[in-house]
């Protein structure tokens, strides 16, 4: 199989990587020789570690590194069966790829975007044959997240669909597929865990430390919130949440903090610029967790029962299905269980209650239940994954 990715940044070469190390014969072109040049020498070195590790035999790197040819001509695509896209997320620079790529590739060649917040539709409207698009959303490190959403645009036919989910799967990706809603599955039914945590941190309830300690130690997280979003980038994470409380006309589920864009506005962008919610620079003060079980697991609880509202009613638009939901959540981004099996746990009417105490504490639409909690807390239903 012939697999094209257009941009060799961050995505594009992960992309490359995984496709050529699934035996595919990949072209990765990109518009920048300096971009193409970092993206190989990456490879290089993450190969070196692999093969000094004792993961791969020398030859097999070798085959991997050697599978993938550079290219500044997109004219190098011709013969391709899929084309992944991973540049700018601009919809008139993408339209423009694709309109030209349409010329190159043959008329059963699949394109495909890797795109977080465009819709696929809108990209798929910029082609002559629209049926032929489709969205294959990675996560970044690609070749070590599991997790791959496809989205199908209302344009996109079924063979392309089943064509394209059983390619990533023998890619050794686990595949969910959702509807082309803002965020699709993991950047929507994730906010919670920022925004929630930022409502109790700016009402003054707790430090960061006590949130990021409650989720890590008590919930089982692997990062707490406010360590992920330095992680991630504060202005990183602050335009994703800007973008889906946008996209989904300013329902206030999503509405973003003013801690964050203030840390974003002062530059505190988080690891990558030495401090953000937390300062990294050796030996400076940081804030301490309290310890304390009955504060953190109201913490906790909060946090979760949040998430889990915004999984169940993900379900309750069929954005995606329950298994789906679980999947990406748990390949996307690490979380310990499944909401919709931790909702399973908790007891659905335990949730119902739960959301139904906050909305009454707040009265603000935030807070509102999802109906499919409650008609399934009626009818005594578990979710089915
Ligand atoms: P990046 O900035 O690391 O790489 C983009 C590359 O595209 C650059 O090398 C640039 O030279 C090249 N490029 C720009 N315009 C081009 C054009 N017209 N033709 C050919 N090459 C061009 O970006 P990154 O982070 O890899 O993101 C790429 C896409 O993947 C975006 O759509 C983004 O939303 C999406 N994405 C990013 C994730 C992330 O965590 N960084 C996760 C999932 C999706």
């Amino acid at each position: 199989m012939k697999v094209g990715v257009i941009g060799s940044g961050t995505m594009g070469s992960g992309i490359a990587q995984v496709a050529s190390t699934a035996n595919c014969e990949v072209v990765l072109y990109d518009v920048k020789d300096e971009a193409l040049e970092k993206s190989r020498q990456a490879l290089a070195k993450v190969m070196n570690r692999l093969v000094e590790k004792g993961k791969y035999e020398q030859a097999k790197a070798d085959e991997i590194q050697d599978r993938i040819s550079y290219s500044t001509r997109l004219n190098d695509f011709k013969g391709s069966d899929l084309v992944i896209e991973a540049i700018v997320e601009n919809l008139e620079v993408k339209s423009k790829v694709f309109q030209e790529l349409e010329g190159i590739v043959n008329e059963n060649c699949i394109i495909a975007s890797n795109t977080s917040s465009l819709s696929i539709a809108s990209l798929a409207a910029s082609l002559e044959q629209a049926e032929r698009f489709i969205g294959v959303h990675f996560f970044n490190p690609a070749p070590l997240m599991k997790l791959v959403e496809v989205i199908p645009a209302i344009q996109t036919s079924e063979e392309v669909l089943k064509k394209t989910k059983q390619t990533i799967a023998d890619w050794g990706k686990v595949v969910v597929e959702a509807k082309d809603t803002p965020g699709f599955i993991v950047n929507k039914v994730a906010r919670p865990f920022y925004g929630e945590a930022l409502r109790i941190y700016e009402e003054g309830m707790a430090n960061v430390a006590t949130i990021d300690w409650a989720m890590k130690e008590l919930g089982g997280f692997r990062m707490g919130p406010f360590q992920l979003m330095d992680f991630i980038g504060n202005d990183v994470n602050y335009t994703v949440t800007e973008t889906v409380f946008k996209a989904f006309y300013y329902d206030s589920r999503y509405k973003p903090a003013f801690a964050q864009k203030r840390l974003s506005e002062a530059g505190y962008l988080g690891k990558k610029s030495g401090r953000g919610y937390y300062n990294y620079a050796e030996g400076a003060l940081n804030p301490e967790a309290e310890q304390d079980e009955k504060k953190g697991r109201k913490i906790l609880d909060r946090i979760l029962v949040m998430l889990i509202n915004e999984a169940a009613d993900t379900l309750h638009l069929n954005i995606a299905s329950a298994v789906d939901i679980d999947l990406a959540m748990t390949n996307g981004v690490n979380y310990p269980k499944g909401l919709l099996a931790w909702a399973n746990e908790l007891g659905i009417q335990y949730c119902v209650e739960a959301m139904d105490d906050l909305f009454e504490e707040y009265h603000e639409e935030r807070y509102r239940c999802s109906p499919i909690l409650r008609k399934m807390a009626a009818k005594g239903e578990r979710f089915e994954v």
